[in-house]
């Protein structure tokens, strides 16, 4: 159990809590947490806003079972927005944590533009990579019915998607972190693929 009692965001988790009990735990709010410690780092060494970093990973993935007529970080986005105008956050951090919560994901085509929609967005993929990305990938691959090997398996997720972050992240901070990380995600699905049947 999280003990989040003492946390400067306490009241955003704490209103956040339900949405992420609905997710799988790959995007639970374990999740967010550990986005927002990389979003932390990166932004310090970038010199990002850090108030509206941490609150955007706090936030971005709340949508993940929105409507299936705007994609999961659209959601995030809108809950989002509600969220922080309820807590009486000004107006203007919002459209800051906003904007980097609903590009964080290309699915929509929201090109991440502001330096903390870009931190943001390196954050997330660091949790897809090392020991915490392999844990993910299988629980989510879990919980979608996906094959290890194959067509529309875990390998096909990695090698198509988790691969090319190591070729599009936006921050220096971020590439630092993520190379021996990936290299370790590497030699992971070296060693496992030639145990195929
Ligand atoms: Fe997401
Ligand atoms: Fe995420």
């Amino acid at each position: 159990m999280l003990n989040t009692s003492t946390d400067e965001y306490q009241e955003v988790i704490s209103a956040v809590q339900g949405f992420y009990a609905r997710k799988d735990s790959a995007h639970n709010l374990e999740h967010a947490l550990r986005v927002r410690d990389w979003g932390r780092k990166i932004a310090q060494a970038e010199n990002a806003e850090l108030r509206a970093v941490e609150l955007a990973a706090i936030l971005h993935d709340i949508g993940r079972s929105g409507t299936l007529e705007k994609t999961h970080a659209e959601s995030s986005a809108a809950l989002g927005k509600n969220v922080l105008q309820k807590l009486g956050y000004s107006e203007d951090l919002i459209q800051k944590v906003i904007g980097a919560v609903v590009s964080h994901s290309r699915e929509g085509g929201h090109e991440p533009l502001s330096l903390e929609a870009k931190v943001l967005y390196d954050a997330d993929k660091l949790d897809f990579v090392g020991p915490i990305g392999i844990a993910r990938l299988f629980t989510w691959g879990g919980k979608e019915g996906k094959p290890f090997f194959g067509p529309n398996s875990c390998e096909e997720f990695y090698c198509e998607r988790i691969r090319n972050y190591a070729n599009h992240l936006f921050t220096d901070s971020a590439k630092k972190y993520f190379m021996p990380l990936f290299e370790y995600s590497e030699d992971f699905w070296h060693q496992l693929s030639k145990l195929k049947a």
